[in-house]
């Protein structure tokens, strides 16, 4: 077996908070204003992606063009709409077993960064309770290059004073496995094994997972031939 895994890189929206459903509604009232259903089917490729580059695949899908300055000023707008969906957010809000998860990690002294391409994503772990958690965490305000790029997980790893090939990132998006791949770091999907097929190990929630159940099987899936 390679390695050990000393550094844990969690994603946020859809791994340790379900708010995808909220950038998704916040997207969908967006595109009402010019007139474009932005359909659920659609929604997976936005995940993981900024929310400049989310708008312009909608744009994108709804064949309309805006100036630089119309998309900003619609970016602000979505956001407004979006930070009024996930201000009510209590610790409630994390995801089953996630905040259990990280705890257990860090009784055993291991590292923990966020690795996340959102803006709001201090907002958000503060409402939920969560960011005392971390010892690291780049967001979309330290990053130039959103995910499928590398750069924020392997800031993340930086930021931890861990070696990329230490890491194991968990990841809701497709977009995020494959920046963790490219990264050189362990992945596991969290979510629909159709869609997180590339991650070493998909699990659907962190409800009973302990670290102890999965280390053997990640470790595994990187063993030399
Ligand atoms: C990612 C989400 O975590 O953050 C994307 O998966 C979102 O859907 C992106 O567009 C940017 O988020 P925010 O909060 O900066 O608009
Ligand atoms: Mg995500």
């Amino acid at each position: 077996m390679k390695g050990e895994i000393r550094g844990f890189i969690f994603d946020l929206d859809g791994v340790i908070v379900d708010t995808a459903k909220y950038h998704y509604q916040s997207w969908v009232r967006l595109a009402k204003t010019f007139g474009y259903h932005f359909r659920k089917q659609d929604n997976e490729a936005l995940k993981g992606v900024s929310r400049m580059q989310s708008l312009e695949i909608i744009l994108r899908l709804a064949g309309e063009k805006r100036s630089a300055a119309e998309k900003e000023i619609m970016c602000a707008q979505k956001n407004e709409w979006y930070r009024e969906l996930i201000q009510g957010m209590t610790k409630d809000n994390a995801l089953p077993g996630v905040n259990r998860f990280i705890r257990n990690l860090r009784r055993r002294n291991k590292k923990i960064a966020l690795g996340s391409a959102s803006k709001n994503a201090r907002t958000i772990l503060k409402q939920i309770k969560m960011i005392h958690l971390f010892d690291a965490i780049v967001d979309g305000t330290n990053i130039s290059k959103g995910k499928p790029d590398p750069e924020v997980f392997i800031k993340a790893a930086k930021a931890l004073k861990v070696k990329t090939e230490e890491c194991l990132v968990f990841e809701d998006a497709e977009k995020g496995i494959e920046a963790a791949k490219a990264a050189g770091m362990y992945t596991v999907g969290v979510g629909d094994r159709k869609i997180l097929h590339e991650a070493d190990l998909v699990i659907s929630t962190f409800n009973q997972l302990t670290w102890r159940s999965i280390k053997s099987k990640i470790l595994a899936s990187k063993q030399d031939p």
